[in-house]
């Protein structure tokens, strides 16, 4: 085997002795055929169970089973007010304000799934009106986006064609500039309506400058939201002081709350308090305090805040493992786990570097990763990653060549990223 150059006893040093320490003993991790761990870096894609989120959907199973309909209100967790348990943990996790008398309904609410939230924001926040029509979106962007805002536009009356701005990277460059992205806002001027852009980039992990991408919008007189899938749980986020006008993202990547669980959604404030903004309406979004007048009330009133953009009663079992994920982030703090993430990466980095012989590169800019690092291989990369497949490294694979490797601060450590290297390394060899 080509070992790389840091020998085992300092990996393990390392995890032994980080200040941050791996929370991996409360997570479920994947064996191999041999009853071995897997080494799971694609937290990016779907994040592992944490033990405890059996017991949260346990309880609700037994709620169910024990009060039927009265597990509305009855039980240790009743389904009615389910959403508000994420109320204060949600805001701590993207940096929103908690609810007040004035804004009920806060700027976090966990809802739907993703695409549909980008759906009903975009219903909201994209308002052509005469010449101020565009939408601006980045490229590569995750396929759901382009879907959704090409549709969106079509659906609006609007071009697809000539009323979205695409801003991608340069001739031989893999990933965007952020000073091309603030020109083309620049640009598009009085014709730019709305920003939309993935936060920290699907393919290639680069984490965007949020804040001057919001400053510059708004100082084109656009409004600035972002798909957050891939930073959220990732990276610090500070969408109330950064003024982002709306943001979604999905909790089944960093967020470890299961395949299609519960998505997220941010509405800031100086947005929510504005109710008379179009929005399509549902009995969930409406002011509780007459919710249960049912046909009594049929005009739809929204409760002030992001909670007013719900519109059915939530899948409470969607959310269910969502509290055991979020019980941990909260436990640690995201500042914390960010920078253990950051030394996991930088250790997984400078390995790759040190020992790629030009065999591989990673694409992530050093200046603007997040915990995933993209990496394109010499060669084959769909063989390379078929063979470190078969020696039980859990990643993805993204074509026409790149394998993505997430470094996840709560279950991964450094033995595995070094291990990581190794098995790639040979994998390249053959
Ligand atoms: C950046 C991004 N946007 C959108 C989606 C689509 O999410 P959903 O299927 O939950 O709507 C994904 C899914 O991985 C994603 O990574």
């Amino acid at each position: 085997m080509n070992a790389p150059e840091t020998d085992i006893q300092t990996v393990a040093e390392l995890d032994q002795r980080d200040p941050v320490p791996s929370q991996r003993d409360k997570f479920a991790i994947p064996l191999q055929d041999d009853g071995s761990d897997t080494i799971y870096l694609c937290g990016n894609s779907l994040g592992l169970q944490p033990l405890a989120s059996r017991s949260y959907v346990d309880e609700l199973m037994d709620a169910w089973s024990k009060h039927g309909v009265h597990g509305h209100f009855e039980g240790t967790s009743p389904w009615y007010p389910y959403h508000e348990l994420f109320r204060d943990t949600g805001a701590r996790l993207v940096g929103a304000v908690t609810p007040d008398a004035s804004l009920p309904g806060g700027e976090v609410v966990m809802m739907n799934s993703l695409t549909a939230n980008l759906h009903l924001l975009l219903t909201s926040f994209y308002r052509p009106s005469g010449s101020r029509r565009r939408i601006l979106m980045e490229s590569p962007a995750f396929p759901s986006d382009i879907y959704c805002v090409q549709s969106h536009l079509q659906a609006r009356g609007m071009d697809p064609q000539s009323d979205l701005i695409i801003v991608g990277p340069r001739e031989d460059e893999d990933c965007i500039r952020n000073e091309d992205i603030l020109e083309a806002i620049d640009r598009a001027g009085e014709t730019l309506a709305t920003i939309m852009l993935g936060g920290v980039n699907f393919l290639t992990g680069q984490v965007l400058d949020m804040p001057s991408i919001v400053h510059a919008g708004h100082q084109a007189g656009a409004l600035v939201g972002f798909d957050l899938a891939h930073a959220v749980g990732n990276i610090q986020l500070h969408l109330h002081d950064w003024e982002v006008d709306f943001a979604a993202w999905c909790s089944y990547k960093y967020l470890n709350a299961g395949p299609g669980a519960i998505a997220g959604l941010f509405v800031h404030a100086k947005h929510g308090r504005d109710v008379s903004i179009p929005r399509f309406g549902g009995w969930w979004g409406n002011d509780p305090q007459s919710r249960f007048r049912m046909h009594l009330e049929d005009q739809f009133i929204p409760v002030a805040g992001a909670e007013g953009w719900q519109l059915s009663n939530p899948s409470i079992l969607a959310m269910a493992p969502l509290r055991a994920s979020l019980d941990l982030f909260d436990s640690i703090g995201m500042e914390a786990l960010q920078e253990r993430s950051q030394r996991l990466t930088n250790y997984l980095r400078n390995q790759l570097d040190a020992n790629s012989s030009g065999r591989w590169r990673v694409i992530t800019p050093n200046d603007a990763q997040g915990c995933q690092l993209s990496i394109i291989t010499q060669g084959d990369a769909r063989t390379a990653f078929e063979d470190i497949t078969k020696q039980g490294v859990i990643a993805d694979f993204r074509p026409p060549n790149v394998i993505r490797v997430a470094p996840v601060p709560l279950y991964n450590t450094f033995a595995e990223c070094h291990r990581f290297v190794s098995i790639l390394s040979d994998a390249l060899e053959t």
